[in-house]
């Protein structure tokens, strides 16, 4: 496992706190995050990361980034899925990272995906080095989302996919409110209960409930440079898969 130092020299002071608080509180909950997600979703979140990979698209012998790849399920899912490439799976909580490594680098996957602990405001990676992108989850905690949008595309190969899964906005009524209860009321109460940190799912619930809506992460991708930006609802729209390509050099101007 490769250690790097945050060095967010882009990010405002809060703005480094709140990452500081954000890393921390993954540090504590990582025993218990698999098992939660799982619980949480119903297995749901299984379909949602292959449908994540699915859309990424490496080549064979290329490397994929798996950025905020916590306890790494994307990332071997991604190795499943294109056996011929190499993830690199980078996150700033070093205990999801080991987490995930000691459940899940075995049977060879530990040849083909490297954990890295580093900030993805700031990524310890050359230009142009990455045939596809993925963030599962990951980009609602990053502040500011558009220090990543540039990370992204700087260490993209012309051509390549960003693809990011992430809920939609909680503000809308799903499911008649049933939904908007379960995440106002039963995720915080449960995940208090189980992952050992008050406030974690207090906080994942206000993420939700407070994060843009599809359009507007989408605009966003347009913003930071990519073009032909989708978004595929899931699960009537509590989760939303988000692609967009780094143009090719010739479609620049
Ligand atoms: C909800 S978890 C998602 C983990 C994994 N992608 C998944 O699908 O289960 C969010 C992850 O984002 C990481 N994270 C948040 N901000 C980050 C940043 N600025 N740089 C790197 N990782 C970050 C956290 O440490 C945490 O592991």
């Amino acid at each position: 496992m490769v250690k790097r130092e945050c060095n967010s020299a882009t990010g405002a002071s809060t703005h480094a706190e709140h990452g500081e608080r954000v890393a921390a509180m993954f540090g504590r909950i990582a025993g218990w995050y698999d098992f939660l997600n799982h619980a949480l979703s119903g297995c749901q979140d299984i379909y949602w990361r292959y449908r994540l990979a699915k859309a990424a698209r490496p080549k064979p012998g290329e490397t994929v980034l798996d950025l905020a790849a916590g306890t790494m399920d994307v990332s071997v899912e991604l190795l499943r899925q294109y056996p011929e490439c190499r993830v690199a799976a980078l996150d700033f909580a070093l205990p999801m990272l080991e987490t995930g490594r000691d459940r899940k680098l075995k049977n060879g996957r530990e040849e083909k995906i490297y954990p890295v602990q580093a900030d993805g405001r700031n990524l310890p990676l050359p230009d142009e080095c990455m045939g596809a992108a993925t963030i599962a989850f990951g980009i609602r905690n990053i502040l500011p989302r558009e220090d990543a949008y540039k990370e992204f595309y700087r260490v993209l190969k012309p051509g390549a996919r960003l693809c990011i899964l992430e809920f939609g906005t909680g503000s809308k009524r799903v499911w008649k409110g049933l939904y908007n209860f379960y995440l106002d009321t039963l995720l915080p109460f449960i995940g208090d209960r189980i992952s050992g940190d008050p406030g974690a799912y207090r906080y994942l619930a206000e993420t939700i409930k407070t994060f843009p809506d599809e359009r507007a992460l989408a605009q966003e991708m347009v913003d930071a440079g990519f073009e032909r930006v989708y978004h595929v609802p899931m699960m009537s729209g509590i989760v939303y898969l988000h692609v967009g390509e780094k143009p090719h050099a010739f479609d620049q101007d």
